[in-house]
C-alpha cells in the first residue's frame, strides 16, 4: 500500500476534527501502521496533547515559510509507531502573508518527500482558507466529522463546494471516505433526521462516535482515548471506525 494521506477536514469549529485526527492517528499506530499526525490548525490543539507548543524550537510554521523540511520538525510520541509535526499559533501568519501560486502546494511538497509512513493524517482549522486548502490538495483521502445538528449540516454545501473545486483543479485523485458523526446524544435518531440530509452531501460511515465525557478527559489529560479509558463506548467506537475505513481502503 501507498502512503494514505487523510485530510480531517471541516470548516465548521468543533466539530470532533481534532478528536478524530487524535484518535485516527494513536489508533493507526497502535496497529503497528506507521502514521504521522500533521496538526495544520494554528490552535494546536493536537500539538498540546503532547507537548507545549510554546516551547516549541521549530513547527510546520518553518516548514511553510521555507525554512526546515517537514522531516527535521518531527516529535517523538510516546506511541513507537506515531510522530508528531507539531502547529503554533504563527502557523496564522503563512495564510495572511502568503501570495504565491505555489501556495496551495507546500504540504503536498513536503509529504512527497516522505517514505516512512503508511498513513499521514492532518488535522485541519475551521476554516476553508489556505491551510485547509494545503491539507487538502496534499490528500488522497478526506474524512469529514461532522455533529448531527442543524448548523453543522449548513456548512456542508460549502465544504463540498471547496472538496469539488479541489479536485477538479489541482488534485483530482483525492477521494472522499466519508462523514463521521460524532458527539452523537443518545436521544438523537439519526435514520429519520440526519443521515437523510448529510447523505445528499457525503457518504456517511455507519460507526459514528457517541458523546461522553470519556474524550474531553483523555484531552485534559493528553491521552488517547485507548490510553485515557480503554473500555469506554467512545474508545471501541474510534477503533470499530478505524476499522470500517482500513476496509473501505481495501475495497
Ligand atoms: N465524542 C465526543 N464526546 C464528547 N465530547 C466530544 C466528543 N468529540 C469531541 N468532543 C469535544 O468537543 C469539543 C470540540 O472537539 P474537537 O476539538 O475535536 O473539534 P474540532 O472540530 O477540532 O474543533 P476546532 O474547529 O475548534 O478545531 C472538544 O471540547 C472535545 O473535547
Ligand atoms: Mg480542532
Amino acid at each position: 500500500m501507498s502512503t494514505v494521506a487523510i485530510a480531517v477536514a471541516n470548516q465548521k469549529g468543533g466539530e470532533g476534527k481534532t478528536t478524530t485526527a487524535i484518535n485516527l492517528a494513536y489508533g493507526l499506530a497502535k496497529r503497528k501502521l506507521p502514521t504521522l499526525l500533521v496538526d495544520m490548525d494554528p490552535q494546536a490543539n493536537t500539538t498540546g496533547i503532547f507537548t507545549h507548543p510554546d516551547q516549541l524550537e521549530k513547527s510546520l510554521y518553518d516548514v511553510f515559510v521555507g525554512r526546515a523540511q517537514l522531516q527535521e520538525i518531527l516529535l517523538s510520541t510516546p506511541e513507537p509507531f506515531l510522530k508528531v509535526a507539531p502547529a503554533k499559533l504563527s502557523l496564522a501568519e503563512f495564510e495572511a502573508l502568503q501570495n504565491s501560486v505555489d501556495a496551495p502546494f507546500v504540504m503536498r511538497d513536503a509529504i512527497a518527500k516522505l517514505k516512512d509512513y503508511k498513513f499521514i493524517i492532518m488535522d485541519s482549522p475551521p476554516s476553508l482558507g489556505l491551510l485547509t486548502i494545503n491539507a487538502l490538495a496534499a490528500a488522497t483521502h478526506v474524512v469529514i466529522p461532522t455533529q448531527p445538528e442543524k448548523f453543522s449540516i449548513d456548512g456542508m454545501k460549502a465544504l463540498q463546494g471547496t472538496i469539488n473545486s479541489i479536485k477538479n483543479r489541482i488534485n483530482p485523485n483525492l477521494q472522499i471516505l466519508g462523514a463521521l458523526i460524532t458527539q452523537l446524544k443518545p436521544k438523537t435518531v439519526l435514520t429519520k433526521t440526519i443521515l437523510p440530509v448529510v447523505s445528499q452531501f457525503f457518504p456517511v460511515f455507519e460507526q459514528n462516535i457517541s458523546d461522553g465525557v470519556a474524550v474531553g478527559e483523555s484531552h485534559l489529560a493528553r491521552k488517547s482515548i485507548y490510553d485515557y479509558a480503554p473500555d469506554s463506548k467512545q474508545a471501541r467506537e474510534y477503533q470499530d471506525f478505524i476499522t470500517e475505513m482500513l476496509g473501505e481502503l481495501k475495497a
